[in-house]
């Protein structure tokens, strides 16, 4: 059993396994979800929601030679892969009535240390759920001390999240970046800011958060974030959304980094683990997982 697997055991999660075997890399993909407890508080607020959005056209050369999901290959074995590992976040939105996650449309994409994959996984995660035509995505680079998406995509915006949450005179509509992928759209992180700590955790932040899951139920907000062990940033905004994936890297990440992490996501309803950069299919609990298999940790 690895360092990762009692980690994930400790968590008490259930599980899937798939295999991540792009051209650049022979890195694997495991993931598993657990589900806790988060309050419940109902908010509005009226900036959000325009429709004077600006269109910018991603850099999909720049995309596909860094190794991300290749718009025209949508068989490739990374493609496949993300289509497992979004399907659990996504029947969590649609049975979320049911099964009680608030804001389950909101989704963190956090790790407890940097490098471990975070803004890979949620430029794909993106990708691939934009791709389903009945779906839309909203990407937001909540990584405000390092951001990447913007560069990552090859968009430029004068106005991103942080200048929406420092003066409330900017509208979401002027942070929104509708893409040439009509399905999704992307904030960027905006200008680096000495208080961006504290404004995360304003209440505008969670008025925004609030909104954009109650106002926008079928469009999904991806947010990717700084690491979870080396800012309080990713812990605060893991408060606010519904569903957390965890990125761990595989045989490098120690297992009580992943506890240290995974204690601090407690109050989270859903906490996906995800196990990147691994480099051959793992063993878990007496149960070999291949490529898109589902099991149970
Ligand atoms: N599964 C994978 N396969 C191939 N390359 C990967 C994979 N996961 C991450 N990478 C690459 O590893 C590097 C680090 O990944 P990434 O930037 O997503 O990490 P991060 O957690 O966002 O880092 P930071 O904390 O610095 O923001 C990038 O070059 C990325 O393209
Ligand atoms: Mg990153």
């Amino acid at each position: 059993m690895s360092i990762i697997e009692n980690a994930l055991k400790k968590a008490g999660s259930k599980g899937l396994v798939i295999q991540d075997n792009h051209e650049n890399s022979s890195a694997n993909l495991k993931s598993a979800v657990g589900v806790g407890d988060v309050g419940v508080n109902k908010l509005s607020d009226t900036s959000v929601g325009s429709s004077s959005e600006r269109q910018v056209v991603i850099d999909w050369r720049n995309l596909a030679e860094s190794g991300f999901i290749n718009n025209n290959n949508a068989k490739s074995q990374l493609a496949e892969e993300f289509r497992v590992i979004k399907r659990p976040l996504v029947n969590n939105i649609q049975g979320a009535e049911n099964n009680g996650i608030n804001r389950s449309n909101l989704i963190l994409i956090c790790s407890s240390l940097p490098g471990e994959g975070k803004t890979f996984v949620s430029i794909n995660l993106a990708l691939s759920i934009a791709n389903e035509r009945d779906k839309s995505v909203l990407l937001i680079d909540a990584d405000v001390e390092k951001p990447s998406i913007s560069k990552q995509l090859g968009v430029e915006s004068p106005l991103g999240l942080i200048e929406y949450l420092e003066d409330d005179k900017v509208n979401f509509s002027d942070i929104l970046l509708k893409t040439d992928l009509p399905n999704l759209s992307i904030i960027t992180a905006g200008k680096r800011h000495k208080y961006s700590t504290e404004l995360l955790s304003s209440q505008r932040m969670y008025l925004f958060a609030e909104e954009v899951s109650r106002r926008y139920k079928d469009r999904i907000v991806i947010f990717d974030s700084p690491p979870l062990l080396v800012a309080t940033q990713a812990q605060i905004l893991a408060e606010l959304v519904g569903q957390v994936v965890l990125v761990i890297a595989a045989e490098v990440t120690p297992q009580s980094v992943v506890n240290e992490s995974v204690a601090k996501l407690s109050n989270c309803d859903v906490v996906m683990t995800l196990l990147n950069k691994t480099r051959k299919e793992i063993d878990i609990y007496g149960h070999n997982y291949g490529y898109g298999k589902y099991g149970h940790l």
